[in-house]
């Protein structure tokens, strides 16, 4: 197999992903909660991107906008501009007012300009060209050493590999496929990344997928007793809500 940085060495840390930032501490898929994240020793940050009703990719999770942000409705509905206005921090706490929805283009910068590394989910519709446009963004950001792309859609992996090559892709699943390893071939993944409860229902595809050479990493957990288990399971990585946490866990081990 070819050689895989995502895989754990034997006696390493679990990697740390941080789940649309330190969504503990800030609210998700904002530059507060990023900033959050890079301070918490989080060395992945994930956001989710989607994209406007005028083709700007943006972060945010939920297909509208209404539970975190002032505004309603579906986010592709919306032009950027109006995207712009909304307040994305009220929500979380009132400390956090003023938050914006970032767009793709910020985080990247905020990332190239701080540190850190940027776990990108593409979530939600996406046609050839609004993904075109998301790779674009890491390129012309030259950020693309620093970013991995995960999706729970194979198609929209196949177009990023297609377009480039370079970057790492992971495949996100609710419930394990029936051959994980023949499909992570098929696509060129360097990471299968499963549910928490999907790997419980078959622990030994760590070992085929490690076999194979592809990465496991867990989503999303938050729980030190599932860390060490996972840890010793022989997981990758943990994608996490409390990226402080999992940090002063893998320090005290
Ligand atoms: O990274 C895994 C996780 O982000 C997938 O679920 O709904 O939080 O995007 P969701
Ligand atoms: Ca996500």
């Amino acid at each position: 197999p070819r050689t895989n940085s995502f895989l754990r060495a034997p006696g390493a840390q679990l990697r740390i992903w941080a789940h649309r930032g330190n969504s503990s501490a800030a609210p998700e898929n904002t530059a507060a909660s990023d900033e959050a994240a890079r301070r918490a020793g989080a060395e992945w940050i994930e956001n989710d991107v989607r994209t406007t009703k005028d083709g700007v990719p943006v972060v945010m999770h939920d297909e509208t906008v209404d539970r975190t942000t002032d505004g309603t409705g579906p986010i592709q509905s919306l032009t950027a501009a109006q995207v712009a206005q909304l307040d994305a921090g009220s929500w979380f706490a009132p400390a956090f007012a003023g938050q914006r929805v970032p767009t793709l283009a910020a985080q990247l910068d905020g990332l190239k300009t701080r540190g850190g590394n940027l776990l990108l989910e593409i979530k939600g519709q996406h046609t050839r060209s609004s993904v075109v446009r998301i790779v674009q963004e890491i390129q012309v950001h030259r950020m693309s050493g620093r970013v991995f792309v995960q999706s729970f859609e194979p198609q929209y992996l196949r177009w990023v590999h297609e377009l480039a090559p370079e970057l790492p892709l992971g495949l996100l699943r609710f419930e394990l496929d029936p051959d994980p390893v023949a499909i992570a071939k098929d696509l060129e993944l360097t990471a299968y990344n499963p549910s928490d409860a999907a790997l419980q229902t078959r622990p030994g595809i760590i070992r085929e997928l490690h076999a194979a050479g592809v990465a496991i990493n867990i989503w999303t957990v938050d729980d030190a007793g599932r860390w060490d288990a996972l840890e010793r399971a022989g997981v990758d990585g943990i994608i996490t809500n409390c990226p402080a946490e999992l940090a002063g866990w893998n320090a005290g081990r």
